[in-house]
C-alpha cells in the first residue's frame, strides 16, 4: 500500500510484548482493527485483564499494594488463582526485578536498579493512570493468546493488513532475547518466509546482525538501521526491515 486510510487498516502486532506500537495505534485511532498476539500466560494475563471489566481491580490492587521487600515476596509466593491475580504478579515481577526481566532463571529477583531497591521502578500511579487508559478504550482493542507465526499465517493475505513484527531476539547467535523472555525460541527463517508472503505492509525490528542482515538481504526486503538505547542504556544498533 503507498497511502493509508485509517478507517481501511488492519493492524496487527504478533510479538506484542508491552505493546507500545499497537497502543499507540489504538490512541491515535490510527487503524480499524487493532490485534495483538501473545504467547506468554503470564504476559496474556496482563493483558486479557486490561482489556476486561477487571482492569479497574488491577490498577486499584496496584496503588493499594503497600510494597516492601516482604509482601512482594509473599504475594509473588501465592499461586495465582485467577486471570487478574496472575497480571498483578506479572507487573509486581517486571516492576521490581533487575531490568524488568520475566523469563524464568532471573534466579532469585535482584531488586530494582542503581541500589534503589525494590521501590525504585515502582510507579503505581502511573500504572493506575496507564491501565485506566487502556481499560477506557479495550473496544478498540483485540487480543488473542497464540503463535504469532500461526496468526500470520493466518493473515497474510489481507491487503489491508499493516503488521508490527518485533520478535524476541535469538537469531544469529544473540542472546538478548532468551534472557528477557520465557518464549524466546522462534523459528526466523519461517517468519521471513511468511513475511515474504504478507500481502499488506509490515514493519519488523531485530537486533541488528549479520545472520538477520542476510536473511532480509535474501528475501529483498527493505533494511534501514537505527540507533537505540538497551535496557542499561548502552548504545546499540537495531535494524528495521519491510517489504514496501
Ligand atoms: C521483543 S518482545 C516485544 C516487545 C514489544 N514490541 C513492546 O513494545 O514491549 C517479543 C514478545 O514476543 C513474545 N513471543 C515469543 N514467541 C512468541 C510467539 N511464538 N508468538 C507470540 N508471541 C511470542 C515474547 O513473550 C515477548 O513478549
Amino acid at each position: 500500500m503507498s497511502s493509508y486510510d485509517n478507517k481501511a487498516i488492519n493492524f496487527y502486532e504478533p510479538f506484542v510484548g508491552g505493546g507500545i506500537v499497537g497502543l499507540t495505534i489504538a490512541f491515535e485511532q490510527l487503524a480499524k482493527d487493532i490485534t495483538l498476539v501473545e504467547l506468554d500466560v503470564d504476559v496474556a494475563s496482563v493483558w486479557k485483564t486490561i482489556l476486561s471489566n477487571d482492569y479497574k481491580w488491577l490498577a486499584n490492587k496496584i496503588v493499594n499494594f503497600d510494597l516492601t521487600q516482604q509482601s512482594a515476596e509473599r504475594e509473588l509466593n501465592t499461586i495465582a488463582t485467577s486471570t487478574r491475580d496472575q497480571a498483578f504478579q506479572t507487573i509486581l515481577r517486571n516492576r521490581i526485578s533487575h531490568g524488568g526481566i520475566l523469563a524464568p532463571g532471573a534466579g532469585n529477583l535482584k531488586y530494582g536498579e542503581g541500589g534503589k531497591g525494590i521501590l525504585s521502578r515502582w510507579y503505581p500511579y502511573t500504572l493506575f493512570k496507564r491501565i485506566y487508559a487502556i481499560g477506557e478504550i479495550q473496544d478498540r482493542i483485540r487480543f488473542i493468546e497464540g503463535d504469532g507465526l500461526d496468526f500470520i499465517r493466518l493473515h497474510l493475505n489481507q491487503s489491508n493488513a499493516v503488521f508490527f513484527i518485533d520478535p524476541p531476539y535469538t537469531a544469529g547467535g544473540k542472546k538478548a532475547g532468551s534472557r528477557l523472555y520465557t518464549h524466546y525460541l522462534i523459528d526466523h527463517e519461517e517468519l521471513f518466509n511468511l513475511a515474504s508472503q504478507i500481502k499488506g505492509d509490515f514493519l519488523m525490528t531485530y537486533d541488528n546482525s549479520n545472520e538477520v542482515y542476510e536473511l532480509a538481504k535474501r528475501y529483498n526486503f527493505n533494511i534501514r538501521m537505527i540507533a537505540m538505547n538497551n535496557t542499561h542504556h548502552a548504545q546499540m544498533t537495531e535494524l528495521l526491515i519491510s517489504n514496501h
